[in-house]
């Protein structure tokens, strides 16, 4: 590989033009320990089979859980719930701490289901692909839940939360 001519900074900085949504997700092992974290590297994979992906660090907290998750849930804030993605955020608190300030109850196979999410995707581990500092996780979808919302999608950009993205207009 042709050694990069731009260092960490620069390459996060080019990659941060990229506007994203925010998610925020949760998983549950076979012991019933949680994890909970925000996800940005969140894009939908296939429609049949229904599955989604995103990116984890090794070196986050939660990956050894979401390494051994039994299911997954992935949630997709709105503009008026960028308090969840910076809870979830918060590197050295538990999940359980990050679940106690938020409303939550439990869903299949007990993974922690956060009710008032615009779009909600349950499912379980497929395929874990280990790619540099990252892995990216694949989870089979078997549960969906929309609740359609007046407000924008929570957005991320330049490393900053941003102006949502808001719905486009209908066009004549
Ligand atoms: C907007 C935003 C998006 C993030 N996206 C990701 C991501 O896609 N993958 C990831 O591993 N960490 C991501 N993080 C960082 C994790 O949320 C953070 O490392 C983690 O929640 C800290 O807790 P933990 O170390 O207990 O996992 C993101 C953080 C923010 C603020």
């Amino acid at each position: 590989m042709t050694e990069p001519l731009f260092d960490t900074a620069q390459f996060r900085a080019v990659c941060s033009q990229f506007p994203t949504g925010v998610t925020a997700v949760t998983a549950i092992d076979a012991d019933g320990e949680c994890a909970a974290l925000t996800v940005n590297s969140f894009t939908s994979v296939s429609l049949e089979p229904a599955q989604v992906l995103f990116c984890i660090g090794t070196s986050a907290s939660s990956y050894p859980l979401i390494s051994r998750a039994t299911r997954v849930a992935v949630h997709v804030l709105r503009q008026d719930q960028e308090e969840i993605a910076r809870r979830f955020a918060t590197s050295g608190v538990t999940a359980a701490e990050k679940l106690a300030g938020v409303s939550w109850s439990a869903g299949p196979g007990g993974v922690p289901v956060l009710p008032d999410t615009s779009a909600t995707l349950l499912g379980t581990v497929g395929d874990r692909i280990h790619s540099g500092d990252h892995v990216i996780v694949l989870l089979d979808v078997d549960h969906v839940d929309l609740k359609p919302s007046p407000l924008s999608a929570l957005a991320f950009y330049q490393g900053r939360f941003a102006a949502p993205v808001g719905p486009v207009a209908p066009t004549a």
